[in-house]
């Protein structure tokens, strides 16, 4: 497919693969983000009157918006309409996420967009998908809905309290499944021609990601209580308290269990009946499971958590102290793989985030703008679809798009944090 010339510098394993994404906040954004940080051309439509609602969020807008180009356009009305599909023309993925199928039931179906370009991959993300019950897949969707439609929330928490997990893994695991399967289908699409429709719904991506014990439950397995703090089967895997902080231990493992119980003054345990040789695993049901808990419990509380980190690393039991953020960015670690990074927003500002992940050896991955203002690139977007001046200009009048209200003029590199 004709790559449009575009203004977004050539780095990174996407180099080339255009992206038009309209949709708000986190899921489907995010997916765009990370394509745009491995080097994508992504085009953001906005919604002219009100631009997307992540706007209204402090920092983290700067880090999922980064690199993308926001055109500001309003694609349910039939101008609109055949703007987006000029822009698509162009394009390899288009994403979008509304209630359901908003789009189809609006007259932009799959069919009219393969029209226009065979080749375009379509991803559709949703918190129920295309199909199914019509009151369900209309139904507006965040993350917490969709984690307790899925069951993903009822494994989190305590026994007497469900808690979602955090912060917005529906979301986040959306994200992951759109760009993995957003590029197979490129793939496919490249190899053969024909374009392909994606249907995410997000509650079944938490279905996949969360089928670990409802696995088992389908099988005819009794389903665990929730964990709260520890496993939910196995002994000495959960966040333990110790005199200064918390440790996250994860003990698995025949020589690990050994030495846990050894030094947790248990050792008479190892090599019986129930605790034979060759233990990999301490399970809760077994017959002395209370004992370990409560004296490995004792036991944190009389050590500090960089000492018993230390110690457990060393004999190769996993281990960890539970790190809030000023101790995370304070890592030396994160420094060396240059984890934390700083670049500035578009009014100069010095603005922190997180750095691009993963690391591509050859084809490295790089910010090369902040987030752009609403509709900055409307007019040189436009202009790369075949627009002339007078026509963007006269759309711009009419309110079919908000034309670009600031230069489009990229900013220069972002410099990583020195840590
Ligand atoms: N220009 C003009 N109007 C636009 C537009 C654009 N570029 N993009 C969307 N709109 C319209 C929508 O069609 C909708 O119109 P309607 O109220 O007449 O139906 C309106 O703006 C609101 O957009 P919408 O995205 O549906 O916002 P919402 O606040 O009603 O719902 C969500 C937001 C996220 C709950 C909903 O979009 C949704 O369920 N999305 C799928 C799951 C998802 O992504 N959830 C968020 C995870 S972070």
């Amino acid at each position: 497919m004709e790559t449009r010339k575009s203004a977004v510098p050539a780095f990174g394993v996407l180099e080339g693969v255009k992206v038009v994404y309209s949709a708000i906040e986190i899921a489907a954004p995010s997916a765009a983000a990370l394509m745009a940080e491995w080097g994508a051309d992504v085009v953001w439509i906005e919604n002219p009157r009100t631009g997307d609602s992540m706007r209204d969020t402090s920092y983290v807008k700067e880090t999922e918006r980064r690199n993308q180009r926001s055109v500001a356009l309003n694609p349910f009305n039939e101008e609109g309409r055949s703007i987006l599909l000029r822009l698509i023309e162009g394009a390899d993925i288009f994403i979008e996420s509304s209630k359901g199928p908003v789009y189809a039931q609006r007259g932009i179906t799959d069919e009219l967009l393969w029209q226009h370009n065979p080749a375009l991959v379509i991803v559709h993300v949703s918190g129920y998908g295309q199909y199914g019950v019509p009151e369900r897949v209309n139904r507006a969707a965040y993350d917490l809905t969709v984690q307790a439609y899925s069951g993903y929330l009822a494994q989190n928490g305590t026994p007497d309290q469900p808690m979602a997990a955090c912060p917005y893994v529906g979301d986040y695991f959306t994200s992951l499944m759109v760009v993995g399967s957003a590029l197979a289908a490129l793939q496919k699409a490249r190899g053969t021609g024909r374009g392909e429709s994606v249907d995410v719904a997000m509650y079944e991506v938490l279905l996949r990601i969360g089928s670990y014990y409802m696995v088992d439950y389908l099988n005819g397995v009794p389903a665990y209580p929730r964990p709260g703090a520890r496993h939910q089967n196995l002994c000495a895997i959960g966040e333990y308290k110790c005199e200064d902080g918390f440790i996250g231990l994860c003990v698995y493992g025949v020589k690990q269990n050994k030495y846990l119980l050894e030094r947790i003054g248990l050792g008479d345990l190892w090599g019986t009946e129930a605790y034979p040789e060759d233990t990999s695993a301490l399970w809760l049901n077994g017959p002395s499971a209370g004992l370990i808990e409560r004296k490995l419990d004792e036991f944190c509380l009389t050590q500090k958590v960089a000492d018993l980190e230390k110690e457990f690393s060393d004999v190769g039991i996993a281990a960890n102290a539970v790190l809030e953020f000023d101790q995370v960015v304070a890592e030396e670690h994160l420094a060396r793989r240059e984890a934390i990074v700083e670049w500035r927003t578009l009014d100069g500002d010095p603005v922190k985030g997180v750095g691009i992940f993963p690391k591509f050896k050859n084809n490295p991955g790089r910010i090369w703008r902040p987030m752009p203002s609403l509709g900055m690139d409307t007019d040189v977007v436009l202009a790369e679809a075949g627009y002339s001046s007078e026509e963007i200009e006269s759309l711009g009048s009419r309110g079919v798009i908000k034309s670009s209200q600031a230069p489009s003029e990229l900013r220069p590199d972002s410099t990583p944090a020195k840590a």
